[in-house]
């Protein structure tokens, strides 16, 4: 029967060569256009058409806001009128607040994360209006949320009192200075805008797939990042950071490290941040992480987790022929500006929101359904036993 129906299908095709037409991964099929960013596969990025090697040091988190979103470097004035924005919006709703509080103690953040973003939807100010000045209103509005989110459930597990954002602070010094209850040093202040920055978009990654497939069926941005932050949790995706940390406090020594990454390999096991699907090269952001996490380290007297992360890179190069990713030294930034392990994916959603909802606005001007097809692989025609004839 199923050769009949595939004979239906394509004459020539059996079983076995549908199966191989699949596209697993849909690796290296485009399925969107975009102008936000571009990956290069032998080792740049671009975001609407700057090199992050140039924003990285000289650009504001607030301008590479600006610049995903409307595709062109804020005037002064514009850039003035966006962190004002940002600043206003920063609130949460009360019933979000009351939700925080109730969550259970013992689940990851990026589950809260993920259902409150969700509920934010229900207090939008302007639901039914779907048009483009809307949406980005809407988009600054969710950008300026998650940290107070992410803030506020990590000082309710404290059993501290939410912190007050400043307006002089620019908004990565205020996700700090809200978290940490502390304010930042001028290298903290550097480090988690660059952070910011260097997470902000990566082309048609997992996360921003997810959002554009949801953006594509006509469905709100609430939606969209809700699906985003889903799909980021994996620790294929976002989610390899914290397992990088994880790692880290596996291996005690220096002197452990060929012998914990040959076991890992042997047993066909994933080291987390190294690998990627597009970079056939070293990750272009990997270089700049690396150069932060080393001068942090060394400041903080604490040189023996950089020595070890670098052991684990080279030996995994020789062993593997592989570079790291953006997570690898992100976790080593990360953990020297005190974040807790389980937050790491927290503060890379809160700095990939920017890219998600530029997407979803490009995904809504091009205004076109998602829907690939799938191989049917299974059984045709098989007969219908009632429940009880059935052993
Ligand atoms: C990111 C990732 C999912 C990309 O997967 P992918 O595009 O399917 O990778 P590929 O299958 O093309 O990998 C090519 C080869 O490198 C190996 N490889 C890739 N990443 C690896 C890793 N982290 N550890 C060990 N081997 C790895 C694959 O097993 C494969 O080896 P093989 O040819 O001997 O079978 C994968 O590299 C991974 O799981 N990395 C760890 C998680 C991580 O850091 N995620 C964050 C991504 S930014």
């Amino acid at each position: 029967m199923a050769k009949e129906i595939i004979e239906l299908v394509d004459d020539n095709m059996t079983a076995e060569s549908l199966e191989k037409a699949v596209i697993r991964g849909l690796r290296g099929v485009p399925a969107a256009t975009t102008r936000t960013s571009f990956v290069e596969p032998f080792g740049a990025l671009y975001y609407s058409g700057y090199n992050i090697d140039d924003l990285v040091d000289r650009a504001s988190y607030e301008e590479v806001i600006y610049l995903l979103l409307n595709n062109k470097l804020p005037t002064q004035t514009e850039l003035d009128k966006l962190k004002s924005d940002l600043f206003y919006a920063m609130k949460l709703p009360k019933p979000v607040v009351q939700r925080i509080r109730e969550a259970s103690p013992n689940c990851h953040p990026m589950e809260v994360l993920r259902t409150e973003i969700s509920h934010l939807g229900e207090f939008d100010p302007e639901p039914d209006d779907m048009s483009d000045v809307a949406n980005k209103r809407r988009a600054t509005r969710i950008i300026a949320k998650l940290p107070t989110l992410i803030s506020y459930l990590y000082r309710t597990r404290l059993n501290e009192d939410a912190v007050i954002p400043l307006q002089e602070n620019s908004y990565p010094e205020n996700f700090l200075y809200m978290f940490r209850g502390k304010v930042a040093d001028p290298e903290e202040k550097a480090a988690i805008e660059r952070y910011m920055i260097l997470h902000a978009d990566h082309g048609l990654n997992a996360s921003t797939f997810a959002a554009r497939v949801t953006a594509g069926t006509g469905s709100d941005l609430y939606s969209a990042i809700t699906s985003a932050i889903g799909t980021l949790k994996g620790p294929f995706h976002g989610g390899a950071s914290e397992r990088v940390m994880k790692m880290c406090y596996e291996i005690s020594s220096i002197d452990e490290v060929e012998t914990y990454i040959q076991s890992m390999l042997d047993d066909k096991k994933k080291i987390m941040g190294f690998g990627h699907r597009v970079y056939r090269t070293e990750d272009p952001r990997s270089k700049h992480l690396r150069r932060m996490a080393e001068r942090m380290c060394q400041q903080r007297d604490s040189l023996s987790i950089y020595n070890k992360c670098h052991k684990i890179e080279t030996t995994v190069y020789q062993k593997k022929g592989i570079f790291p990713n953006v997570d690898f030294y992100a976790a080593i930034v990360m953990h020297v500006l005190g974040i807790p392990n389980d937050f790491f994916t927290s503060f890379f959603a809160s700095s990939r929101v920017t890219g998600w909802v530029a997407h979803v606005l490009e995904q809504y001007a091009d205004a076109v359904l998602i829907r690939p097809t799938s191989t049917y692989i299974g059984e045709y025609g098989r007969e219908f036993i009632p429940i009880k004839e059935r052993s």
